[in-house]
């Protein structure tokens, strides 16, 4: 912050860790191989395509280690084949399992190159007898020759289409290729902070610019008088509509398209808010809407980031352009890796 955005007054607070750092993930997808006969389920190698037998991830939940191992194994007794990358044949590609820790519903995905699965009513039926808990079984369907995990043909195989968590007290409805954070608890932190800079009375509209399935604009429109989320992409954005009404929340509206160019639009038709969240990518926000951000002049920037470098860029040219950073706050979401969070308030000057 001080070298790269050369910020001079902003209080930066010390990480916020995660009280259990320990089997935080609820989200995995791991590649099958075979070995002696038998498949593998694991890791790859570094820059290989080699994979390394891993029955235990630290950072993943028990449940969904579990999982996984109890899929694999349901597949090698059967003797249905691992997927063959080289020669492009055999069964199964990815076991990719999710975990709702709030309602303990999990999901498995049996990410296949084929369209049948050999034995598919036993798959099923000892799936459901030995993961008691699992709600919903699909089937992804890659037949392609590509590092890519998730194909385009998905179905339910047993149970319902998606499984459910929640976020504090917001409810998210997930499915096979909907995108939901893999720390919910620190999540849940996060937001809490971002709520916090926010400083809602319940008077404010409040604009959340790359909000994906809309976890923050959720959050906080429950504090907001309104909420307008947009994002780029228009899956997510039925996911965020989705669970707008899953949760009974009818002040948040959503739009699909650039940030850059759905909240210059706005601008320019004569729309302004009170609070501007931004969550962009790791490359940060396209500088139109920062500029975009100056002109419109919201009282209250809070900006949620994965990259501390191009957060302080950023900072930098809200506070050439009139705005203060007050508080910078990293919450390490991804605990025994190198990425951490950063949550930050600024305030526009003489606002
Ligand atoms: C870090 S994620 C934030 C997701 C969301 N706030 C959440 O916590 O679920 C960044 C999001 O920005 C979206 N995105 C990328 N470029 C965008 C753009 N130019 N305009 C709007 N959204 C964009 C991505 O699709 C992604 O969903």
């Amino acid at each position: 912050m001080t070298r790269i955005g050369k910020l001079q007054d902003a209080t930066i607070h010390p990480i916020i860790g995660m009280d259990e750092p320990l089997h935080y993930r609820n989200k995995a997808q791991v590649p099958i191989g075979e070995k002696d006969g038998k498949l593998i389920a694991g890791f790859f190698k570094p820059r290989s395509h080699e994979i390394v037998e891993t029955r235990e991830s630290i950072i993943q939940h028990a449940k969904i280690n579990e999982a996984v191992q109890v899929v694999k194994d349901i597949f090698s007794g059967l003797a249905i084949p691992a997927y063959n990358e080289q020669t492009h044949k055999g069964v199964l590609r990815h076991i990719m399992a999710r975990y709702g820790k709030q309602t303990n519903e999990l999901m498995v995905v049996l990410v296949t190159r084929t369209s049948s699965i050999p034995f598919v009513e036993k798959v099923v039926k000892e799936i459901v007898a030995r993961l008691p808990h699992v709600k919903s079984i699909v089937q992804n369907i890659n037949t392609k020759k590509t590092n890519v995990i998730l194909g385009d043909s998905t179905q339910v195989l047993w149970g319902s289409e998606v499984i459910y968590d929640f976020i504090g007290d917001v409810k998210f409805a997930i499915s096979a290729k909907s995108f939901y954070q893999v720390n919910p608890d620190q999540t849940k932190v996060l937001y809490e902070k971002a709520l916090e800079y926010a400083e809602l009375t319940g008077e404010e509209t409040v604009i959340d610019a790359y909000c994906g399935i809309g976890t923050i604009s959720l959050f906080l429109a429950q504090k907001a008088k309104k909420v307008f989320g947009v994002e780029i992409v228009p899956e997510a954005i039925e996911d965020a509509r989705r669970n707008a009404e899953l949760n009974n929340i009818t002040n948040a509206e959503f739009a699909v398209g650039p940030a850059e160019t759905v909240i210059t639009d706005w601008y320019k038709e004569g729309n302004t808010a009170d609070v501007l969240v931004v969550d962009p990518p790791r490359k940060g926000c396209d500088e139109t809407l920062l500029h975009t951000i100056i002109e419109m002049k919201p009282k209250k920037v809070v900006y949620v980031s994965c990259n501390p470098g191009t957060l302080a860029r950023d900072l930098r040219i809200l506070e050439d352009g009139g705005y203060q950073t007050v508080e910078v706050q990293p919450v390490d979401m991804f605990p025994m890796t190198t990425h951490v969070e950063c949550v930050s308030q600024i305030v526009l000057k003489n606002g």
